[in-house]
C-alpha cells in the first residue's frame, strides 16, 4: 500500500482518501487496484457500514493517469480501471463522495455510482473524452442523457463543456452544493457517519432495490463503452491528445 491511497477506519465508516498531490490526484494503476481492494474488503466486512471517497479540500481527482494511458493503456475489461469501477458498482455498503476543486474524467464519472455527493459549490468536473480522442465509460453515456435530457449531457459529453459544483447539484449529478472544499468535506462525513445508527439490512436492500431496475441495461452499456474506450485509446486521435497533454510544457 503506498500513501497514493490513504485509507480511514472510524467505527463503521471507512475513508479512501486520494493522495497524490503533486499529480492532482491523477489516478495510476496501482491507486485503481487499492481502491478496488478497499472496497472489496469493505464490502465483505460487516463492520463496515458506509464508505467515504474524497481527494483533498482542493482537488478530487485530475482523471486517469494521462502517462499511464498511453504506456499502458488498459486492454480488457479486467484492468485495473475495470476492476475498480467493478469494485464501486458492486459494493453494497452506500458510497458517499466528497468532491471540491477538479474532477475530470473518471473523477466525474464515477459519482454517478456514488449514493451521496456532497460538492463544493465551485467545484471543476469536466468529461473531456471527446477533447482527448476517447468516448464515455461506466454507463455515463446511459446515465446522462436520462438525467439531464439528450441536448444537455451532449454540451458535456460531446463537447465536453465543463461544469460547476453548483450546476452539478441542480442538475442532480451531486446531492448538495456547499460554500467551500472544506464545508464540502465535513458535510459528506458528517452524512456518511449516519449510517452507523442505520440498520444495515435495510440500507442495504434499499441501495440494491434503487440500483436494480436498470441493471441489466447498465452493464451491457458499460460492456459496449469500455470495448469501444480501449480501442480508441490506441487510435491516433487518442494519442495525439494525450501525448498533447504531457508535451505541453
Ligand atoms: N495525468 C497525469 N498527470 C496529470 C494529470 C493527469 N490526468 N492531470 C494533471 N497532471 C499533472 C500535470 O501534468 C502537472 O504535473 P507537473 O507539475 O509534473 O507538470 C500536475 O499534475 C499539475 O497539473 P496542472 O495542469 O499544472 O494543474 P492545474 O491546476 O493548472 O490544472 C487540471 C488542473 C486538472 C484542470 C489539469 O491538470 C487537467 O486538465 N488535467 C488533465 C485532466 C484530464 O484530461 N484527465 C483525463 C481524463 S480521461
Amino acid at each position: 500500500m503506498t500513501d497514493a491511497i490513504l485509507q480511514y477506519r472510524e467505527r463503521g465508516l471507512l475513508t479512501l482518501q486520494l493522495n497524490r498531490p503533486d499529480k492532482k490526484n491523477a489516478l495510476t494503476r496501482a491507486m485503481y487496484t487499492q481502491l478496488a481492494e478497499a472496497f472489496e474488503q469493505a464490502d465483505a466486512d460487516d463492520a463496515i457500514r458506509a464508505v467515504l471517497i474524497q481527494g483533498s479540500s482542493a482537488c478530487f481527482t485530475a482523471g486517469n493517469d494521462i502517462s499511464d494511458f498511453l504506456q499502458q493503456p488498459p486492454s480488457s475489461l479486467d484492468s485495473p480501471p475495470f476492476h475498480f469501477m467493478q469494485s464501486l458498482l458492486n459494493c453494497r455498503k452506500p458510497v458517499v463522495a466528497a468532491v471540491a476543486g477538479a474532477a475530470v474524467g473518471i473523477g466525474t464519472t464515477l459519482l454517478l455510482h456514488c449514493d451521496l455527493v456532497y460538492v463544493s459549490r465551485d467545484a471543476r468536473l469536466r468529461m473531456p473524452f471527446v477533447n482527448l480522442g476517447l468516448c464515455p465509460e461506466f454507463g455515463s453515456s446511459l446515465i446522462l442523457p436520462r438525467l439531464l435530457g439528450h441536448a444537455k449531457a451532449a454540451e458535456l459529453l460531446l463537447l465536453g463543456e465543463g461544469f460547476s459544483g453548483e450546476q452539478a447539484a441542480a442538475w442532480g449529478i451531486a446531492t448538495e452544493a456547499l460554500a467551500s472544499g472544506e464545508a464540502a468535506l465535513a458535510k459528506a462525513r458528517e452524512m456518511a457517519t449516519r449510517f452507523e445508527d442505520l440498520a444495515p439490512g435495510a440500507v442495504q436492500v434499499t441501495k440494491q432495490l434503487m440500483r436494480s431496475v436498470d441493471r441489466e441495461q447498465l452493464r451491457r452499456v458499460i460492456e459496449e463503452e469500455g470495448a469501444l474506450f480501449t480501442q480508441r485509446l490506441r487510435s491516433p486521435e487518442a494519442v495525439a491528445a494525450l501525448s498533447a497533454f504531457i508535451t505541453r510544457r
